[in-house]
């Protein structure tokens, strides 16, 4: 039985996720902040397959929290024994700059680091899979130099576009440092064709929330169909980076000094959390 951990199955597309592998006999680990939302995509299913509560577990987890992330992380390694997929995403879309508790901007801590935690720190389970999988929702495509390596939390000039552009680099940049780690690993960072009917789960202005509904219910996708080609890479695994669009393959963007990005990130996401 493979291991399917979600990071934001609670809802949206990560819920589709958990219902599809729990249908398909698989385990499947949920992360999110809400065991109600947990509670009541298991019924769905058990309501047909009474085996898939035994199979579907929940952790309560505010991933914009170092802390909280880092206890997910030694959970689940003193709790199973491999990860056959990870799928990264839990989402809440800031257009302003927020602080964590933890002192943290919290839309990097959210979209970049608790990732980056999870990938690295899930990297000997993963290993321990036949086929492992990293599906990370960060839409690819961005920018070789969207990242401020010297200011990462953006605490000088944070825009909405400039945070996402550089997460998404960021997370592209992560799946060199795991695939070099680990070569039998397929990291996909993936984006939807188009949008998708989900929670939209975030601080948004009227206006945004507004255009959101109306163009999620006039040209959005269900979660359900946007998830299949996720399904599909999970199922068939080619190991090595790639990049999605829904269905379509994408060139990996890449830039002058890759890897050398890669290991300048990694210094100081380390120095910022120590
Ligand atoms: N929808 C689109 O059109 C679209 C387009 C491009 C990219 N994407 C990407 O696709 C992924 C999934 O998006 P979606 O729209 O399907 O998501 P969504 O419906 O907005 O759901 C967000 C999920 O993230 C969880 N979450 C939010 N804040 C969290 C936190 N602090 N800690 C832990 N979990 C948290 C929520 O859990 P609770 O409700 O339990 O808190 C929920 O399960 C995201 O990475 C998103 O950026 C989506």
């Amino acid at each position: 039985m493979r291991t399917i951990v979600i990071t934001g199955g609670t809802d949206g597309m990560g819920a589709a996720l958990a219902r599809h592998f729990l249908k398909a006999g698989d385990r499947v680990v949920v992360l999110g902040r809400s065991r109600s939302k947990f509670q009541a995509l298991v019924t769905t299913v058990t309501s047909k397959d009474q085996s898939a509560a035994s199979r579907a577990e929940y952790i309560a987890a505010d991933l914009s929290l170092v802390a909280d992330s880092r206890r997910v992380v030694e959970h689940l390694k003193a709790n199973h024994e491999r990860i056959d997929a990870l799928v990264l995403a839990a989402s809440f879309i800031r257009q302003r700059r927020h602080t964590t508790s933890e002192g943290h901007e919290a839309s990097w801590a959210l979209f970049f680091v608790s990732k980056y935690l999870f990938v690295t720190g899930l990297a000997t389970l993963l290993h321990a899979a036949e086929r492992p999988v990293v599906v990370n929702t960060a839409v690819p495509g961005a920018r070789p130099d969207a990242i401020d390596f010297d200011d990462l939390q953006m605490i000088n000039g944070f825009t909405f576009k400039r945070s996402n552009a550089q997460q998404r680099r960021a997370n592209e940049l992560l799946g060199i440092l795991a695939t070099i780690q680990n070569p039998d690993l397929t990291y996909v960072t993936w984006g939807p064709a188009r949008l998708v009917r989900s929670s939209f789960a975030g601080e948004l202005s009227t206006g945004m929330k507004a255009a959101s509904a109306i163009l999620g219910t006039l040209i959005g996708q269900r979660p359900e169909a946007a998830v299949l080609p996720i399904i599909d890479i999970i199922d068939a695994p080619a190991p090595g980076r790639a990049a999605y669009r829904g269905a379509r393959k994408l060139s990996l963007t890449v830039g002058d000094h890759d890897e050398k990005d890669a290991a300048r990130l990694v210094a100081a996401v380390d120095g910022d959390l120590r």
